[in-house]
């Protein structure tokens, strides 16, 4: 074996496969273990040095040895090395274990009287590694018996429920704490003046078109009033704004054009002009939306279940 592979390829596999390891298994964040602890570039280091200290005192002792020796044990020594890997002893054992196969010269104490128009038919054994294979399968398909049908472990949709729930709770965290990804359930009402300043500039730009620059509304409701037709509140507001309003009534999904974070200012500054009541608003339409009404609220239906239209 030792022939197989020089020292040369082997130093530098151990060295970086321990160094792959220790990387792998200790924790140092994002930067490489062994830049936050100078203690393992010593270790490392120290490693290199030994590998490389082994290699040279095993070829001392083999060079001695082999000075030692007799010339009939030299030229067997030679005759070993330069067999080939599947020449070897060890090998050529482990293969025969493995299959138990008869050389050929002694077939005919296998033969068996069977004789099909001449062909005929060797009775060698099964080999082991199929033998032990099969059996390997038996147990396997024991333990997954027990596991699956009596011990009850997950089976596939199972896993994928525990998953799915999973993956819910951390999408839940991830809102929480990314800004730019808030949706209904998680949208606040902003109220300090630069947020509201900011929601005025795109209100101005977007919607006074069809709302009017006071919110009096022309195309689109008078967003001044305590009617709402989509329901009031800023999370129905930021829903109808993300989502648009009913088909073919006008009122686009602005989720496109606008990122969260503006579709929650521009929701609160129209929350903010509630009671402005500015001069030729549009008539009031939908009903009078009071903030209790967000407990009905669920997930799926945003929208409360008012969408009469009351004159
Ligand atoms: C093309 C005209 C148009 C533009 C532009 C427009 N809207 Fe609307 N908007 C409408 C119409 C029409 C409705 C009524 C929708 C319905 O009845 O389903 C509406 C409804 C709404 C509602 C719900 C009102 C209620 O009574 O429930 C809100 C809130 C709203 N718009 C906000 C905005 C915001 C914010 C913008 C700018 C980002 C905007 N709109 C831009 C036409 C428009």
């Amino acid at each position: 074996m030792k022939k197989l592979i020089p020292s040369y390829i082997r130093i530098p596999v151990i060295f970086f496969s321990v160094g792959a390891a220790m990387e792998y298994f200790i924790d140092s964040g994002d930067r490489p273990a062994f830049i936050k602890y100078p203690m393992i570039l010593l270790f490392l280091g120290v490693f290199l040095f030994l590998l490389i200290a082994i290699e040279i005192v095993n070829k001392a002792v083999d060079n001695v040895t082999y000075h030692l020796l007799t010339e009939e044990q030299k030229e067997k020594l030679k005759q070993a090395q330069n067999l080939s890997f599947r020449d070897s002893e060890w090998y050529k054992s482990l293969m025969h274990k493995l299959t138990r196969t008869v050389p050929i010269d002694k077939e005919n104490q296998l033969l068996l009287d069977h004789d099909y128009d001449g062909i005929k038919e060797l009775d060698n054994t099964l080999p082991p590694w199929w033998v032990y294979l099969f059996y390997i399968t038996i147990v396997f398909a024991g333990i997954y018996l027990f596991r699956f049908h009596f011990a009850g472990a997950d089976d596939q949709e199972m896993e994928l429920q525990k998953e799915m729930a999973q993956a819910k709770i951390e999408i839940a965290e991830y809102m929480k704490t990314a800004p730019d990804m808030m949706d209904e359930k998680s949208v606040t009402l902003l109220t300090d003046k630069p947020s509201l300043a900011e929601g005025k500039t795109i209100f101005d730009t977007n919607c006074a078109a069809c709302h009017r620059a006071d919110g009096g509304g022309t195309i689109g409701p008078n967003l001044t009033d305590d009617h709402w037709i989509l329901g009031g509140g800023i999370k129905n507001v930021f829903h109808t704004i993300m989502n648009g309003g009913r088909d073919s009534k006008g009122m686009i999904s602005w989720k496109g054009t606008l990122k969260p974070k503006e579709m929650q200012k521009v929701a609160s500054y129209i929350l903010s002009l509630q009671g402005t009541n500015p001069k030729d608003a549009k008539v009031a339409e939908g009903e009078i939306w009071a903030e209790k009404v967000t407990t009905k609220i669920d997930s799926t239906n945003i929208k409360s279940d008012s969408l009469k239209t009351k004159n």
